[in-house]
């Protein structure tokens, strides 16, 4: 089979939108009162005369989606802001022009202020569990050659969804945690990306059912990976354009795999297909350019590189956040439009939660939650004395109270992992006490 050819996409027929093309129905054309086989969806009347005809009907993403400006849900124009500080912030930095002006983009979704990270970190854990295990078992089912297990899925992810929903740190905190265990980037990337994108569509305020696509997105956007004859995620050396051609494969073999599945959530199926494609039109599969890649996809491209750069690989070592950080920054409407990079890292802070970093004083400390109107001085739990030696006990200090306290101590550098390894599911998350004493 040529990769090149078209992707159908299955849908319910009641999830269709204005501008959607529809390739195929799930029966013959014949006795239907379009008159052409293949029909653009013009009106909601067009909707409800389809689904009349079929349960299913199968979408040609290159010829609807992309057709016109209006075509499709389209999330490059929003502004979906939790806090109307932020708001008025990201707007003086041009993302006013972001706003919701497509009639098909659903309202945003403000979500209630976050919990605190010790109390939802358990319920995180364990859904992390339950997702972990679907996406070793889905790609136990790809790699030999079974369908996905489609009832599964929903019920795996929501608890997932609904745990950074609560708590966007207990997700960073655990994907800083997988990092720094030995753990198959095969496993801990899926995840990672998943938790990234929830805490980036949560702050955009998608709504929960886009933040559900948007994980299942995230869990089997290199499901094909799995299909190929070989596993490039192991591969050591550059590849040669052969190599490299049969790699870039991954993207429609796994759109293709969940087809065939009888897999019909359209906007995951979108995630999976725009993953790899750059606003510069430098991507593939299609080489799509500008807004014609959705803001879901470009959500998936900067989680999926941000996790790559920062998680040690069988190729090279790891980059430290704030390098991963800049890296990304210099590919600011290159790789995605600047505003989705701003986005992604005003979700995730300048330092991430989980981040591990070393103070001035040569203490090291881990980043433990986000104060929105202050991110340049996140919360943090100190590890180590400045000697390198662990402390007994842990307690969360705001950065800004203890500079307050020890004017000399700021944050000085991010760090990839520490020389002795501090377990971060093992740390004692307690409240704010004798804060000062051991760092002065
Ligand atoms: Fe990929």
């Amino acid at each position: 089979m040529q990769w090149t050819e078209i992707v159908e996409v299955p849908i319910k027929a009641i999830n269709l939108k204005v501008g959607m093309y529809v390739h195929r129905l799930d029966r013959p054309w014949l006795g239907t009162s379009f008159p052409l086989q293949g029909c653009q969806v013009r009106s909601d009347e067009d909707v409800a005369t389809l689904c009349g005809f079929a349960e299913v009907v199968y979408i040609d993403e290159a010829r609807s989606i992309y057709a016109g400006k209006r075509s499709r849900p389209n999330y490059s124009f929003l502004t979906r802001l939790v806090d109307p500080e932020a708001l008025g912030r990201l707007s003086r930095l041009g993302y006013a022009s972001m706003r919701g002006e497509d009639r098909n983009s659903p309202a945003p979704v403000h979500y209630p202020p976050a919990v605190e990270l010790a109390q939802e970190l358990p319920r995180c854990l364990n859904a992390w569990k339950r997702t972990q295990q679907l996406v070793s078992r889905s790609i136990a089912r790809a790699k030999t050659g079974k369908p996905l297990v489609l009832d599964d899925i929903d019920v795996e992810v929501e608890p997932m969804v609904e745990s950074v929903v609560r708590s966007p740190d207990a997700a960073m905190w655990l994907t800083a945690s997988r990092r720094q265990q030995p753990l198959p980037y095969s496993v801990t990337h899926p995840l990672n990306c998943c938790a990234m994108a929830l805490v980036c569509g949560r702050f955009l305020g998608f709504p929960p059912d886009i933040l559900t696509s948007v994980a299942k997105g995230a869990l089997f956007m290199d499901i094909g990976m799995w299909l190929l004859g070989r596993n490039y995620q192991l591969v050591r050396e550059s590849l040669d354009p052969a190599g490299t051609r049969e790699m870039q494969e991954h993207v429609l073999r796994g759109a293709e795999y969940l087809r065939t599945s009888g897999f019909l959530d359209f906007d995951a199926t979108l995630c999976v297909l725009h993953h790899h494609e750059r606003h510069d039109g430098a991507g593939y599969p299609r080489g799509l350019r500008g807004a014609k890649v959705s803001l879901m996809g470009q959500i998936l491209h900067l989680a999926d590189t941000f996790d790559a750069l920062t998680s040690r690989r069988a190729h090279r070592s790891e980059e430290t956040s704030g390098s991963a950080q800049r890296i990304l920054y210099k590919e600011r409407d290159a790789s995605v439009p600047a505003e989705a990079t701003d986005a992604f890292f005003q979700s995730l802070g300048i330092y991430p939660t989980g981040t591990l970093v070393e103070l001035s004083n040569g203490s090291r400390a881990v980043v433990s939650g986000q104060q929105p109107a202050s991110r340049l001085y996140p919360k943090l739990i100190v590890l180590t004395r400045s000697d390198g030696s662990a402390l007994e006990s842990h307690s969360e200090v705001d950065s800004r109270d203890l500079i307050q306290a020890v004017p000399s101590v700021r944050i000085a550098s991010t760090m990839a992992r520490l020389a002795t390894p501090i377990p971060l599911d093992r740390v004692e998350l307690r409240k704010p006490d004798q804060i000062v004493a051991a760092h002065s």
